[in-house]
């Protein structure tokens, strides 16, 4: 049996978040359309004769204690199953964090999937779902990926046809990282659910036929389409985001938004020279910048 595995995990940019409603337990029922970007961290898992977690980040801001997604991710398979032995957890860490990407829980969806094939559990993909769903709202999303509209809490996910070739450019402005706790909350205690313009729009549907309709077209539809209700939180509070929007959507592009609570905001670009291009425009010290397409997976072998 293999002693070690080795994953790629890949961030995830919201192409649709609408709040629909304040939950009773403090989170919010969603509609988001979520898409896997090539844009990965890399997970080593390797067993060791020690009943111990042990997590390793190249990055030295990411805490490796039993804070960090993936160390609660690897205690809750070892808690329900008592095969799962003791492991080092490496993570070689690229996607950005406090960045509307949800790196986190991608390391922590590689962690399900990698115990679960390291161990031989032979858990089905919707148990993965469920163990990942008592982690975190987006980590469900990070086992299986793609492109995928969620619903409830985030963990409802229904597949939509993939979106092969999809050309996006991500910008992460370096100083600023959100906490989306702050982003929700505020959107609540600003009771900005109330006051929503597209309430009756149906934008949500009309972005899935988009998708739906495949073909050439289909990434100028999207991108015409694209909507996140927490830029009405997060714009406002910071003005550079709202400026590196402004200046994306002043180049050719089909469309930008912020992602998640970002605060990356991503641009939609024809193809990938058009994509080098507006990278170009937009790159400054302080503002980091990947041209990347999109996949249709989440985990994979690295
Ligand atoms: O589920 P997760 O821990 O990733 O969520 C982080 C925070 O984002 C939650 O504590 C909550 O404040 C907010 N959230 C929310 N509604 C959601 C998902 C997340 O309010 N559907």
């Amino acid at each position: 049996m293999n002693s070690r595995i080795s994953l790629k995990a890949a961030a995830k940019i919201n192409l649709y978040l609408e709040i629909t409603a304040n939950r009773p337990d403090g989170y919010h029922d969603l509609v988001m359309i979520l898409q896997s970007i090539d844009l990965c961290d890399r997970v080593d898992i390797r067993k060791i004769d020690i009943d111990a977690i042990q997590v390793l980040c190249n990055n030295p801001e990411v805490p490796c204690d039993l804070t960090n997604l993936a160390y609660k991710a690897a205690a809750l398979l070892q808690e329900t199953f008592p095969s799962v032995g003791g492991m080092e957890i490496a993570i070689d860490k690229r996607i950005p964090m406090g960045a509307g990407l949800a790196g986190g829980s991608a390391n922590a969806a590689a962690v399900l999937v990698g115990i679960d094939r390291l161990w031989d559990l032979g858990l089905t993909e919707s148990q993965l779902c469920d163990f990942a769903a008592q982690l975190g709202s987006d980590i469900p999303f990070c086992v299986g990926g793609g492109t995928t509209l969620a619903t409830g809490r985030g963990e409802i996910l229904s597949p939509l046809p993939d979106l092969t070739d999809l050309v996006l450019v991500i910008c992460k402005p370096r100083q600023i990282a959100i906490a989306t706790a702050w982003a929700y909350q505020t959107f609540r205690s600003q009771g900005l659910l109330a006051t929503s313009q597209i309430r009756d729009e149906n934008l949500s549907s009309q972005i899935v036929a988009a998708i739906a309709s495949g073909g050439e077209s289909a990434p100028t539809k999207i991108g015409r389409l694209l909507y996140n209700d927490l830029e009405r939180v997060v714009l406002p509070e910071y003005p550079e985001i709202a400026e590196l929007k402004n200046k994306l959507l002043e180049q050719e592009c089909l469309g930008a938004m912020m992602s998640g609570s970002g605060s990356t905001v991503f641009a939609i670009a024809a193809d990938l020279d058009r994509a080098q291009q507006i990278a170009e425009a937009v790159r400054t010290d302080a503002i980091d910048v990947w041209v990347v397409k999109s996949l249709t997976r989440s985990v994979f072998d690295a």
